[in-house]
């Protein structure tokens, strides 16, 4: 039973945080470097000021939208995490069936600690994939082929770390992959001999050469007809491109804050994104979203949908599929709260009026 402390997302992280071993904590909850971005994910959130409107008739309101074509009851969708299985036995199987009872979209990682045909055949939800583009096309394209057979409904793809951050509260904790625990779906595939690391940078040398470019976007495209979305787009230009590439849309993220260090919040990024793809492009983010009124303020600046992170695999550490339902329903509810005192019947109702200073 979940502990009826428990009454927002920010309990769950708490919650999750001393239950949880130190060194698998300081690897879910773990920022890049000095956790700089990921407090201004958080701090961009708080800086905003919604505004109230009162007498306004949201009788029959609701939360439903569509994306990318799908219907949804609403625009909180489980962001692709690695490794649930460090949180809960009952791993992404446990996650997916939480999110489904709430009718939550949810993407799978390609770090997923279970197989991914397993999780699109367990559930009745709809499931995005979220793919790393892998240094051989061969298998990429291998994993989108897996992706469609499975009945996945769009790719998502990550292009924001193709090196790992600088992650020392994990360094420090000493964290590893216990036994038994691996990205399963990775197991297997083609990979290029390892090249000799002798003398060059381990960056510009080892890890960049393999890494995607713009160039591997527009092969993708070309390779399946899912609806293709770029996830870790922070930037006006590289959103343009995406979408001149044929990416269905984008997802304005820093990853949590795991990656680079210094960067700026995902929502203050977002405003310029939407100016420059204009009213049609699908436009997620992700990073900070802790609140219903933390979704009311991403829409407001011109994101579809949002995707939560930590504090689902902080719910799912604590009280399992369980705990994914319950932490959805909160954010939710708190949304619709939100949406009835700012005199939003529908999310179309939410703009930039719904902030108090524009
Ligand atoms: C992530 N994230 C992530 N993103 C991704 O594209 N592929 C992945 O495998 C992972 N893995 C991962 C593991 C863990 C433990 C966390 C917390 C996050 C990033 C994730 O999708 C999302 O961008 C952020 O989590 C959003 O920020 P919040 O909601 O955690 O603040």
């Amino acid at each position: 039973p979940i502990p009826a402390k428990i009454v927002s997302l920010q309990d769950y992280v708490d919650a999750a945080a001393r239950a949880l071993p130190a060194p698998t904590w300081a690897y879910l909850a773990g920022s890049g470097a000095d956790g700089l971005t990921r407090a201004e994910n958080r701090a961009a959130f708080d800086r905003l000021r919604l505004r109230p409107r009162v007498l306004a008739d949201v009788a029959g309101g609701h939360t439903r939208l569509s994306l990318l074509g799908q219907s949804l009851t609403h625009p909180i969708i489980v962001a692709p995490m690695a490794f649930h299985k460090l949180a809960h036995p009952g791993a992404e199987e446990a996650t997916l069936l939480g999110a489904a009872a709430r009718d939550a979209l949810a993407v799978v990682s390609a770090q997923a600690s279970m197989d991914m045909t397993t999780l699109a055949d367990g559930t009745s939800g709809p499931l995005w994939f979220q793919l790393y583009l892998q240094p051989l096309r061969e298998a990429s394209l291998r994993l989108v082929r897996r992706a469609e057979a499975a009945g996945y409904r769009a790719l998502v793809v990550t292009v924001d770390a193709p090196v790992n951050g600088i992650r020392n509260e994990e360094a420090r904790a000493g964290f590893a992959l216990p036994r038994g625990i691996s990205a399963v779906n990775l197991a297997g595939l083609p990979a290029p001999e390892s090249p000799p690391a002798e003398g060059g940078s381990a960056v510009f040398d080892g890890l960049m050469p393999a890494a995607p470019t713009w160039e591997d976007i527009a092969w993708l495209r070309a390779q399946t007809d899912l609806p293709i979305l770029l996830k870790g787009i922070l930037d006006p230009d590289d959103a343009a491109r995406a979408i001149s590439l044929g990416a269905q849309g984008v997802i304005v993220s820093n990853h949590g804050g795991r990656v680079l260090d210094s960067g700026l919040s995902a929502l203050d990024a977002l405003p310029a994104i939407r100016a420059a793809l204009g009213p049609q492009p699908a436009i997620l983010m992700d990073g900070g979203i802790r609140r219903g009124t933390d979704v009311l303020k991403a829409r407001a600046l011109g994101a579809d949908a949002v995707l939560v992170g930590l504090p689902l695999l902080a719910a799912l550490a604590v009280g399992g599929a369980v705990g994914v339902s319950h932490a959805l329903e909160i954010l939710r509810t708190e949304l619709e709260v939100a949406m009835a005192l700012t005199g939003c019947k529908t999310l179309s109702d939410v703009s930039s009026k719904t902030l108090w200073n524009s």
